[in-house]
């Protein structure tokens, strides 16, 4: 097959990875990829975010199968157009990706389908979110209803902060509708999924770790590191597939959207049983760098039978062992990253059972340069899960990374328990 990637960050490196494994695939181009990606994939100058320009490369090279990485050419109509263009699309309709890209939206998806969430309040006013904020007495999220880059949400648990969230995000172009809702306690869980329209495949279970700092401090990120697999037990998983995945297939079949590609749910398991935080029309960064090394599957029959509407429902085959990845971040991440240090990745060259993907750098003559707010996400792999951690962390430590964030307790903590 002939298939084009749209992205350029770690995800989307991990996703040219898997690909790359797969023998149905011929050519694999990405757009715009990024240059740690040469390797695995052929880097074509196309805006991803061009619906027009997409639709004329699936045209002129005959793309086989176009698989969307990141959220932003969803949004822009990149999906429909690659469709419309006559290819396979490994990713939703513009339509159907508001449920990411609108957390009202979302909110009244979960609300009509009957998938368990927090009480939230959709506001059009920084007045009226205020007076949801008192309502729940300050214990409370605060949302931006559009895009903002993991910057939309901040979790409050006092009028006066929440007041100010409100003031923050309320500011902001994605602030517009704000969503105020319930805070709820527990830990998470990463559930992805691939869909074809009517059925899904569940990828391993994995876990973020959300927050910038160890122990779950600071602001929330886009995600500083993730563990796969997330152990979950049957009676948990009967919950998890009954009340939320199902409920979720049944309505976007019931509102007529032919839902084709990536679903990420973020679950939070409380006291009262799994409730939805969110959701993502893509896969989840970092978790994939984690996820993937442990699919025992072909990622491109994969999202080419779901693209097609042809996948066989079930969880898919996790590999033996574990994997950890943590994520490198430049200073001043995720408010206002500096980033260009100098990176020297050489001493973990060769290294067994770990792996670099690259989110964030530029490569010069000198060698590898930090690009980004999240620069690296480094892979362990393991035979359980405190074996790939240790791997991980040994990686780490073999890098000079001048400067760079990390958190030292990725997976120190298992879905609340210590490892
Ligand atoms: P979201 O983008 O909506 O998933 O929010 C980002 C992060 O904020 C989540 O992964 C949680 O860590 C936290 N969060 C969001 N909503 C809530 C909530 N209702 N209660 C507690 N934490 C939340
Ligand atoms: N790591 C969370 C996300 O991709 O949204």
């Amino acid at each position: 097959m002939k298939v084009l990637l749209l992205g350029g960050g770690g995800r989307e490196h991990a996703i040219a990875w898997k690909l790359r494994q797969s023998p149905r695939l011929k050519t694999l181009w990405v757009a715009p990829g990024s240059e740690a990606m040469a390797p695995a994939a052929e880097r074509v100058a196309l805006d991803p975010l061009d619906p027009a320009a997409v639709a004329a490369f699936v045209r002129e090279r005959k793309v086989d199968l176009v698989f969307v990485g990141p959220e932003a050419p969803l949004a822009a109509g990149s999906s429909d157009a690659a469709r419309a263009a006559g290819a396979l699309v490994f990713g939703p309709s513009q339509s159907a990706a508001r449920l990411e890209t609108s957390k009202a939206f979302a909110k009244e998806f979960m609300k009509a389908s009957g998938v368990p969430t927090a009480r939230a309040l959709s506001c059009s006013s920084v007045a009226q979110a205020k007076d949801a904020v008192r309502a729940f007495g300050g214990r409370c999220a605060v949302k931006a209803d559009g895009l903002a880059a993991g910057k939309g949400v901040v979790v409050c648990g006092a009028v006066a902060e929440a007041e100010a969230a409100v003031d923050a995000l309320g500011a902001t172009a994605a602030g517009r509708v704000l969503v105020v809702e319930e805070r709820m306690e527990g830990p998470e869980l990463t559930v992805m999924m691939l869909v074809d329209g009517r059925a899904y495949a569940v990828l391993p279970l994995s876990q973020d770790h959300k927050r910038l700092r160890d122990g779950d401090a600071g602001p929330n990120t886009g995600g500083m590191g993730a563990l796969c697999p997330a152990p979950v037990d049957d009676a948990l998983w009967k919950r998890v597939e009954t009340e939320i995945l199902d409920r979720t297939l049944a309505g976007l079949v019931k509102d007529g959207f032919d839902y084709r590609g990536a679903l990420y749910v973020g679950v939070m398991l409380t006291p009262d049983g799994p409730r939805v935080l969110e959701y993502n029309a893509r896969f989840g960064d970092p978790e994939t760098q984690a996820v993937l090394p442990m699919l025992d599957a072909d990622l491109l029959s994969l999202a080419a039978a779901a693209a097609a509407g042809a996948l066989a429902p079930g969880r898919l085959p996790v590999k033996p062992g574990a994997c950890v990845g943590v994520t490198l971040s430049s200073p001043g991440y995720p408010e206002s990253p500096k980033p260009g240090a100098e990176l020297d990745l050489s001493g973990a060259d060769g290294l067994k059972d770990a792996l670099i993907f690259h989110a964030g750098t530029k490569k010069s003559a000198a060698g590898w340069t930090a690009a980004g707010g999240r620069v690296l996400t480094v892979v362990g792999l393991g035979c359980d899960l405190p074996a790939a951690r240790a791997r991980a962390y040994d990686a780490v430590s073999r890098l000079k990374v001048p400067g760079l964030h990390y958190r030292r307790d990725i997976a120190a903590k298992v879905l609340g328990r210590a490892a």
